[in-house]
């Protein structure tokens, strides 16, 4: 059956070629033949490649082609309420069904909310801000009296993170001035602080490379509060080299649970199979 599905789909691969090689064609046609030609192979194949994008995410692609971080804000404008984060969000949802990105799973949202929620906590610290779509989950889930720092390296994703939480928090000043993104690589950034910043949430998700570093760091120059939270993404897949056996040495392997979820951004640095990730927790007292 893939065998065939495969027979076919080059066919009709090399006959829409052939027939558009005659006129004048555009790259968008060629892109839809092939995302056409994908699409069939996907319902041929019975969705031994499910995560491939479908024919009718071509109007979509067409309307709101993505070559550059702004380029998701046109989409933002025309599909979400300014003000409503809510709708904001869920426009990103839509947005990365088409363009897979930088974004947590609804369930993993729902167990970094929870934690925000349960833990109360004040200052909250996330590495790794992206569009701001975890901000935004954060800022609905921390109590009125929190402030969130939020630390973006790439200063186009920087840019385009204010302006989205700008556009989601227009009528919530209060809220949006206790919410700063800081343009910085997270090494810099944590030099630049004392501790008198000590945080009591941090919340992983930049360069999984950085993460060991980063919480030594945060750790032994007591930016950390005596009662913290830190949870990090990605623990599982790509995995952070180190973190773990460091978070459970230091406080204690009963400190540390890991919540195995799929890993969201499937066909886009994976193959097209599910895979395992998961995110941790750890609870710190330090007794002084
Ligand atoms: C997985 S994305 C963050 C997703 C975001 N937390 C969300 O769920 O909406 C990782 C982001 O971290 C940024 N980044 C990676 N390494 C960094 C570092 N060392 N310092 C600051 N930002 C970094 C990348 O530019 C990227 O935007």
């Amino acid at each position: 059956m893939v065998f065939l599905a495969l027979v076919f789909s080059l066919l009709l691969l090399t006959v829409t070629s052939v027939k558009h090689s005659r006129i004048p064609i555009s790259p968008i046609s060629v892109k839809k033949d092939v995302i056409n030609t994908i699409s069939l192979l996907t319902i041929l194949s019975g969705g031994l490649f499910p995560q491939v994008v479908l024919g009718n995410d071509i109007n979509f692609m067409e309307k709101y082609p993505y070559s550059k971080p702004s380029d998701i804000l046109q989409y933002i404008y025309d599909t979400a309420e300014e003000g409503n984060i809510d709708s904001v969000l869920t426009a990103m949802d839509k947005f990365s069904r088409v363009y897979p990105m930088y974004k947590l799973s609804p369930e993993k949202v729902n167990f970094l909310n929870n934690a925000i929620a349960t833990t109360k906590s004040q200052k909250i610290l996330e590495l790794g801000t992206f569009f701001g779509y975890s901000a935004l989950n954060i800022a609905k889930s921390m109590t009125k009296t929190s402030f969130l720092t939020t630390v973006e390296g790439n200063s186009l994703n920087f840019e385009v993170a204010n302006v989205i939480l700008d556009y989601a928090l227009k009528f919530d000043a209060e809220l949006r001035k206790r919410i700063k993104i800081v343009p910085m690589n997270s090494d810099k950034f944590l030099a630049s602080i004392t501790n008198t910043n000590a945080y009591d949430f941090v919340y992983l998700d930049h360069d999984k490379n950085c993460y060991l570093h980063d919480i030594e760091y945060l750790i032994n120059n007591n930016l950390v509060g005596n009662v913290a939270t830190v949870v990090a993404d990605n623990i599982i897949f790509p995995g952070a080299p180190g973190y773990l056996e460091y978070m459970e040495s230091k406080f204690g392997i009963d400190n540390t649970k890991i919540k195995y979820f799929p890993f969201e951004r499937v066909g886009f640095e994976t193959n097209f199979k599910e895979v395992k990730d998961g995110m941790s927790i750890t609870r710190i007292q330090i007794n002084a």
